[in-house]
């Protein structure tokens, strides 16, 4: 297969970053040429509240990673997020066109459509279609149904959709740009992929990614994605609590929450402060406006911290009770996102949620990796997957009219991705 140029966006309420990629040869893993993050404006809980400051943050994002990769970029898959992400599990069912043959894509294809009449208002739009088992004749839990006999055709579906407003600003801030949007990706789904093991997945898992403004939540069973969510809290949060607590500004109280997430700097603090004689963390090397030379540990990470952190895993763990899935994700969490490196996050995880966990770091690509081996990097490393994902699907497919398939599941206009839906062709 030829050389693909691949890029994705990823608009955060902390960070705006841009990853251009290039997929070739057998292997097909995606090296990373160009890289650029920015600090986000005009984001609140994911979603664009500012159009103009957001394009001219993305300007500089783009032409950063532009100017390393020595690509122009003309289109790019980028994430969605935000609490008008919802999600629906649907079922349709067919009669199999020719009974005395086997079933064939197009068999598939008309179950899926019949899965997708689902009442949506006006505001709302598909961004997946996910086909999570298939039912022949009464038999349940087939991935594959072509070339199976059988008169009855069913399947269920995992849907998710967004609000026509979000998903058109974002389009808008690209198209300014001179981009063409390739794809939303839910962005919880996009992290998924860069993170979570094909056996965590089989076995039952969730994924959470704590962004700056909003709490993505994705759960995997048997193998498929069963329930989508987000919630507008995220680590930004922490920070305001430590801002308020400590009578100082945003800035010195990211500054000090950085620092205290750096364990090696934490453990060297307490150390050198003799914890259990003195609570004082010395913070006098970050040169704060406010003059602050010490914190309390107490104070800020069992006092201000903590309890914050816990308020957004009761949340997170309110979604997984709601998804009435919770008895069937023996993997447990994988926790990402900038808050994932929130100090003691992953204790307060499994003692507020009582499932195993750990902190996830983007895998599957190779090149310029060293910067984005971090937690907050996977929903844009998955935007690259998911878009290998679907252009090795449509050459395996080669079906000739493969985009007009794609664009009756499409958010208006622009090429959609329905991957997953055609995974079941393929051998
Ligand atoms: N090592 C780190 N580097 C950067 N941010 C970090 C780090 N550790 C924790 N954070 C925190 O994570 C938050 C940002 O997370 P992230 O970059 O995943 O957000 P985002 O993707 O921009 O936002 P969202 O997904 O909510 O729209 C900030 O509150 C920041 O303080
Ligand atoms: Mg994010």
């Amino acid at each position: 297969m030829a050389e693909q140029i691949i890029t994705g966006i990823d608009i955060g309420t902390s960070k705006i970053v841009s990853i251009i990629a290039s997929v070739a040869g057998e292997d097909r893993t995606p090296r990373i040429m160009g890289f650029a993050t920015v600090d986000s404006k005009g984001v609140r809980k994911g979603q664009i509240v500012d159009i103009a400051h957001v394009s001219s943050a993305l300007e500089d994002c783009i032409e950063k990673a532009e100017r390393m990769a020595g690509i122009k970029v003309n289109s790019a898959y980028v994430t969605v997020g935000g609490p008008h992400i919802s999600s629906i599990n649907s079922h349709g069912v067919v009669a199999v066109s020719q009974p005395d043959a086997d079933i064939n894509a197009s068999d598939i294809e008309r179950a899926i459509e019949a899965a997708k009449a689902i009442s949506l208002s006006s505001t709302r739009e598909v961004i997946e279609v996910i086909p999570r088992e298939y039912i022949v004749d009464g038999q349940s839990g087939i991935k594959n149904p072509i070339g199976m006999s059988g008169v009855r055709l069913e399947v269920n579906t995992h849907i998710i959709t967004a609000s026509v407003t979000n998903l058109k600003n974002i389009e808008r801030c690209l198209t300014d740009l001179g981009i063409a949007v390739d794809g939303f990706v839910f962005s919880g789904l996009s992290s998924s992929l860069a993170v979570v093991s094909e056996t965590e997945k089989e076995l039952g898992v969730v994924l959470i990614d704590i962004g700056g403004g909003k709490t993505d939540i994705c759960i995997f069973v048997d193998g498929a994605l069963s329930y989508s969510s987000s919630i507008p809290i995220g680590a930004r949060h922490i920070t305001n609590d430590i801002a308020v607590g400590l009578r100082i500004s945003l800035e010195s109280s990211e500054k000090i929450k950085l620092f205290l997430m750096d364990k090696k700097n934490l453990k060297k603090k307490l150390d050198k402060d003799n914890l259990s004689k003195k609570d004082d963390i010395d913070v006098s090397d970050l040169n704060l406006l406010e003059g602050l030379s010490t914190v309390s540990y107490k104070t800020v990470i069992d006092g201000i911290m903590k309890p914050r952190l816990e308020e957004i895993y009761e949340k997170v763990f309110s979604e997984i009770e709601k998804s009435e899935l919770s008895n069937q994700v023996p993997s447990g969490l994988v926790i990402v996102g900038g808050g994932a490196s929130t100090v003691s996050s992953v204790e307060v995880a499994k003692h507020i949620i009582g499932m195993s966990a750990r902190v996830g770091t983007p895998q599957h690509v190779t090149g310029l990796i060293d910067e984005i081996m971090y937690p907050q990097y996977s929903a844009v490393v998955g935007l690259l997957l998911y878009a290998k994902d679907y252009v090795e699907e449509k050459a395996k497919l080669n079906i000739k009219d493969f985009n007009s398939i794609l664009r009756s599941f499409s958010v208006k206009g622009s090429v959609k991705k329905v991957i997953g839906i055609f995974k079941s062709y393929i051998p």
